[in-house]
Parts: structure tokens; sequence; C-alpha cells
């Protein structure tokens, strides 16, 4: 028994109902659509859309959504085969366990923590801007020092245009926001689907109200060069960005992808899911498809109301907030209700993230690829509270002390790369269990794993080589962690 052992998919649906240990299933379909598009809406729309206007493509971040679609469906649609193939928790790492062996299947768990805990600690930072926002309306603002995390600088914009030349400290309220959500987390998922549906439906209404509401405000001006010049941009960090042209798109695609991160969060609650097989493909692409059409037309609008330079200046936090209060006169109470529903939209995002993330640990831990601890339940609340309080100190740090910018693109370059190992999966397992039942089947295979392939990778090359030397350097650590204790401690030996 090696690296490239493969768990039976047998034993693995068998592990998944072996008794008190398991989790309670609760989840119906509109539960899983809910909780897709709960993970789905948050901070890559709402934050990510201006910095990648700013950073790539100005209003062609437009078509860098349509590219990080294209290569979520791909890759959706491959999801959505395991997930109805392999109904367990876990998500792509269980799926790869049954098909890639112990290796990939430990490297895309460590992957996915990229996806989900450092996921988690960017929103939480885009939860903090927003935070401000809303104090505004009161006339206060936690300071800047208070709210940033040491490696960023105010350059005198925005609300705190009297502070230019102080740096952040620790990012106070990002570090609130993960506190409070883990706490709740801790007390179950059924109670936390609850108060998602509620969310999700307040979420959904301002983007529809933002994006009617602005239509009439768009300036035909923002919109004049849409695929901008090729030109090199550097940011009021000292960060310099490929901006314009198809590289510009490409960069903006992977920036943007964050947006849509979480769909197959779904697949991680499949062992929660009441009828898995039907239900979690309908979860998957169901959120997907509602989730893209509202970014296309979100991002039109805003890029036609606010301009680049906004993005990059006053507008560059809490952009959404700043082009309704700068541009549309009258609409004081819209900008209001946004930064509200925001705070608690970004909130279910979060959830999710660090739903997804004890998960797919709760998995590898019972697989001994990670220590026991990861897996053990509340007597009570039957969740994986010793995970959550871990991951509460890792997500925290990253939320506290790293800017927003970084670790939203190695949240997207971790999950493209997961992407791509799930796109390949499927593919292999067509080849070497033919026969295995499959609810749900993708078309055309290998045409559509190898186009979800090439879109992944083409947004990975746009993010830059500063993202794949930060991918690299994980990757590395989790071999190292691999080879030290989880080939020694695997079950399956
Ligand atoms: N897709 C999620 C968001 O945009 C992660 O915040």
């Amino acid at each position: 028994m090696g690296i490239f052992t493969k768990k039976p998919i047998g034993q693995l649906i068998n592990d998944s109902s072996d008794g008190e240990k398991s989790l309670k299933r609760t989840l119906g379909a509109g539960n899983l659509v809910a909780l897709g598009i709960g993970a789905i809406i948050g901070a890559g729309l709402f934050v990510r859309t201006a910095a990648a206007a700013a950073n790539n493509a100005g209003p062609s971040v437009t078509i860098g959504f349509i590219v990080a679609a294209i290569g979520c469906a791909f890759a959706g649609l491959c999801y959505a085969e395991f997930a109805s193939m392999i109904p367990i928790a876990g998500s792509a790492y269980t799926y790869s366990y049954a098909t890639m062996g112990e290796l990939i299947a430990w490297i895309i768990g460590w992957d996915l923590v990229l996806e989900y805990a450092v996921g988690a600690a960017t929103v939480g930072i885009a939860w903090s801007e927003y935070l401000n926002k809303l104090l505004e309306i009161f006339g206060w603002h936690i300071p800047y020092e208070w709210s940033h995390s040491p490696f960023e600088v105010c350059d005198g914009s925005g609300a705190f245009a009297t502070q230019a030349g102080v740096h952040g400290i620790m990012n106070v309220p990002a570090l609130f926001i993960i506190l409070m959500l883990t706490m709740l987390l801790i007390k179950g998922t059924k109670e936390s689907a609850f108060v998602n549906g509620l969310i999700v439906i307040s979420k959904v209404a301002i983007v529809v109200l933002f994006i009617v509401l602005g239509w009439g405000y768009m300036n035909p001006e923002n919109h004049a060069k849409y695929i901008p010049e090729v030109t090199k941009y550097v940011d009021t960090q000292g960060v310099s960005h490929n901006y314009g042209g198809i590289w510009g798109i490409l960069g903006a695609a992977g920036v943007v992808f964050f947006a849509f991160i979480g769909f197959d969060a779904v697949s991680t609650a499949a062992q929660e899911a009441k009828n898995p097989k039907k239900d979690m493909p309908i979860g998957i692409l169901g959120s997907l498809v509602v989730c893209t059409i509202l970014y296309i037309l979100f991002a039109h609008v805003l890029t036609g109301v606010a301009n680049v330079n906004d993005f990059r200046t006053q507008g560059k936090e809490a952009s959404v907030v700043y082009a309704i209060k700068t541009y549309m006169a009258g609409y004081g109470w819209l900008a209001n209700l946004v930064t509200v529903a925001i705070l608690f939209g970004f909130s279910s995002v979060i959830l999710v993230m660090l739903m997804g993330q004890s998960r797919v640990f709760y998995s590898m831990s019972r697989d001994g690829l990670v220590p026991k601890i990861f897996s053990d339940l509340h007597p009570k609340f039957h969740t994986p509270y010793k995970s959550n309080w871990i991951f509460f100190v890792l997500v925290g740090a990253f939320a506290a002390f790293v800017p927003g910018d970084i670790v939203g693109d190695m949240t997207s370059i971790g999950t493209l790369f997961a992407f791509i190992l799930v796109c390949a999966g499927v593919w292999i397992l067509r080849r070497t269990d033919p026969d295995l039942p499959r609810q749900f089947k993708v078309p055309m295979v290998p045409v559509v794993s190898i186009l979800g392939i090439a879109v992944c990778t083409a947004m990975i090359l746009g993010l830059g080589w500063t993202n794949w030397a930060r991918l690299g350097g994980w990757l590395v650590l989790g071999l190292l962690i691999y080879f030290g204790y989880s080939k020694k401690n695997s079950k399956l030996k």
C-alpha cells in the first residue's frame, strides 16, 4: 500500500454511515441551493469585482465573469457527477481518494484549506470594510490601524483621509466576525441552515435592487473603452498588475473567480443531505446558474455607475456603497440597506466556508491523514467543535494580519487547482471504473474535463507569478506533512 492507494467507493459509503459517529441528514434540495447561494454571493461580488476592474480589466471585468463562469460550469458538472456517485462528506478530497489515490487526495484536502479557511478570512476582511461603512452612518469609524493588516498603509483616501501614511496593526472586526460564526457553527448545521435561508433572500434582493435601480445611472463614458488598452498598473501599495487586453481579462477572471467559490461547498454537505443522489446535482448547478446571471449584470452596472479611477482611490473599499452614495443621488437608503444586507450576507458565506473546512478535515481525520482531534464530535451538538476551534485560530490569524487582496487571490488559485484535479478525476474514473452507477453523468467526457482543465489553467496563468509561488509554497508544506505524518497514520494501510 503506498501513495497511490485508492479508497474503495463501497468502503467510503459504509464509513459514512457507521452509527453514532455520522452526521445528521437534515438538508433537502431547496436547502442545498440556498446553501450554495449563501456560500456563493459575497465578497467576490461586492469587493473583488471592483478590485479586478481597478487592477486588471476595467469594465471588461464582466467578460472575466463569463470566463470564470465557464470554468466553474465545467468543473461544476464534474463535481455533480462525483457528488451523485460518492454522496458523502469531504468534497473534492473524498472524490480524489477514490479515484486518484491517497497522495493526490491529500494534496486536494490540503489545497482546500486555501479555498475554505483562507477564503473565510478573505470574506472576514471584506466584512470589516463594510462594517466601517455602517459605522459611518452614525459618524463613527474604526481607526485604520485596527481595521487593516500590518502590510497595508493608508493612502489618504476614503474614510481615512486624515491618516495618510498610517500602517495597519490588526484587523479586529475581521477577527471578531470569525469568532462569532465559529461559535454559531459549533451549535449545529440545522440552525445555521435556517439563518442562512433568511440571509440568502436578502442578499439576492439587494443584488437585484442594485441592478434595477443602478441601470439608469450608468454613464456611457465609463463603458466607452470596454476592453482597455494593455498597460501596467501599479497600485497604491506598490504592487504591479497587467491591466487591459486579454491578460487583463484572464487576470480579472482569476480574481472574480472568487465570487463563484462556494457552489462546490454544497458537495461537502452531501453527508447531511436527505437524498444526495438527486439533490446534489440540483444544489450545485442550480446555485451556479442563478449566480452567474446576477454577477454579469451586477458588474456591468457597477462599472457603468462608477469609474476605474474611483475603484483605485476612494471607492477601493466597500465599492458598491461608494458607487451608490457618490453617483446615485437620493439613494442613500439603498446604500444603507446594501451595507446591512452585505454584513449579514458575508456572514453566511463565512459560515458555509468554515463548515466546509471542518467537514473536509473531518473526513481526512477519519481516514487517519490528520489527527483524530479533527473528527471528535461535540457530545450534545454533534459538530466537530475541536476542529472548529483550531480553524478559528488559523482563519483568525489570516483575517487579522494579511491583506484582503493576498488572501483573496490565494483562495482563487487554490480552488482553481482543486477544480483542475476534480475535472481530471471524473475522466480517470470513467476509464478505470466505467460501470460504477452514476446518478448524474457529465455529458461528453473527456471534452468537458479537458475544457474545464484548460479554462481553470488559463485563470491560474492570469493570476501571475506571485500567486503561483504562494500556491507552490503551500503545496510543499503540505507534502512535508504528508510524508512526515499522514502516510504513516493512514487508516487504509
Ligand atoms: N463566493 C464567495 C464570495 O464571493 C466566496 O464571497
